[in-house]
């Protein structure tokens, strides 16, 4: 539910005349699914527009997060010369089609089996063909995954990019950390990775928030109760005495550099959000 969540969101920032970032995939998933099929993927389907807490702001926040994490992407199999992307917890993300990828790139994507499989049905009907070798991964992220990821081709001799976009604040603290672990363990000199972390001290200090609330009575989404509360790892201080150089951000410095997305506001569900970005440097 959650991945078809950002896939609406997509799917309107898609149609907006100053999308930050289009994917064309994204409102199939939606109607495919009968859980979502009356959701909006298009702004006019919003009566009160971008007033709406969840399809005006919150949908412009994945938008935004979307377009970023595209750039980092694209930057690291440019710049760093990586072949092998990792996206975990991938969703209904579809880097895979849309990205104009490097030749000789290797798109692997770690689910859980429904959500690959509900995923797979609806690209095969629209007959999608990936830009990039694409590789469905049906794990669960809490199990020990490293296996199945070098049994599928991947080389941890060779640079890679990671993605974890919407997933850690849903993993148990240990499975965090053992994710992290294991990044860091598969990734050679060279290798880089994207992560979003909420950093809240208490995530119910929102729980009355415009966003929470919203997402809760319009799709029956209770955010709060799907996210794991114990206290959170560090996992910026660990990547760091791993060797790894981070920068943090915060959605808002991307909304500013962008001109558009959103802002700071009063009980902001998006107050502890924070968008980290790694690098393991060349010794
Ligand atoms: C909010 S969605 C984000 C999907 C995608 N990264 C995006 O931004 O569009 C969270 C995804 O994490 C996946 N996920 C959550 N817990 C997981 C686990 N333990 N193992 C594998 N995937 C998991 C869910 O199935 C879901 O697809």
């Amino acid at each position: 539910m959650t991945a078809l969540l950002v896939a609406a969101a997509r799917a309107i920032e898609t149609y907006r005349h100053d999308a930050l970032a289009r994917d064309v995939y994204a409102e199939h998933f939606v109607r495919a699914a009968p859980a979502s099929a009356g959701w909006p993927v298009r702004m006019h389907q919003v009566p009160d527009g971008d007033a709406n807490p969840l399809w005006g702001r919150f949908a412009r926040y994945f938008g935004l997060r979307t377009r970023v994490l595209d750039d980092f992407l694209l930057q690291s199999v440019s710049t760093d010369g990586a072949r092998q992307v990792v996206l975990l917890g991938a969703g209904l993300d579809s880097r895979a089609f849309r990205l104009e990828w490097p030749p000789g790139c290797v798109v692997y994507e770690v689910d859980r089996e429904g959500v690959l499989a509900f995923k797979q049905k609806v690209l095969d009907g629209l007959s999608a063909t990936p830009r990039a070798v694409r590789v469905p991964l049906p794990i669960d992220l809490r199990a020990d995954w490293v296996g199945a990821l070098a049994d599928a081709g991947f080389d941890r001799a060779a640079p890679s990019v990671w993605l974890a976009e919407g997933l850690l604040f849903y993993l148990p603290p240990d499975a965090e950390k053992s994710l992290i672990d294991r990044v860091d363990r598969l990734s050679t000199e060279g290798s880089a990775l994207a992560y979003e972390v909420k950093l809240d001290k208490d995530l119910l200090e929102y729980r009355d928030s415009p966003l929470y609330t919203s997402t809760t009575e319009q799709i029956g989404i209770d955010l709060l109760n799907l996210f794991d509360r114990e206290t959170r790892p560090d996992s910026d201080a660990d990547l760091t005495s791993r060797g790894w150089s981070t920068s943090v951000h915060t959605p808002y410095d991307f909304t500013r550099r962008h001109g558009r997305g959103p802002l700071p506001e009063e009980n902001d569900a998006l107050a502890g959000n924070r968008w980290v970005f790694a690098n393991k440097a060349r010794t």
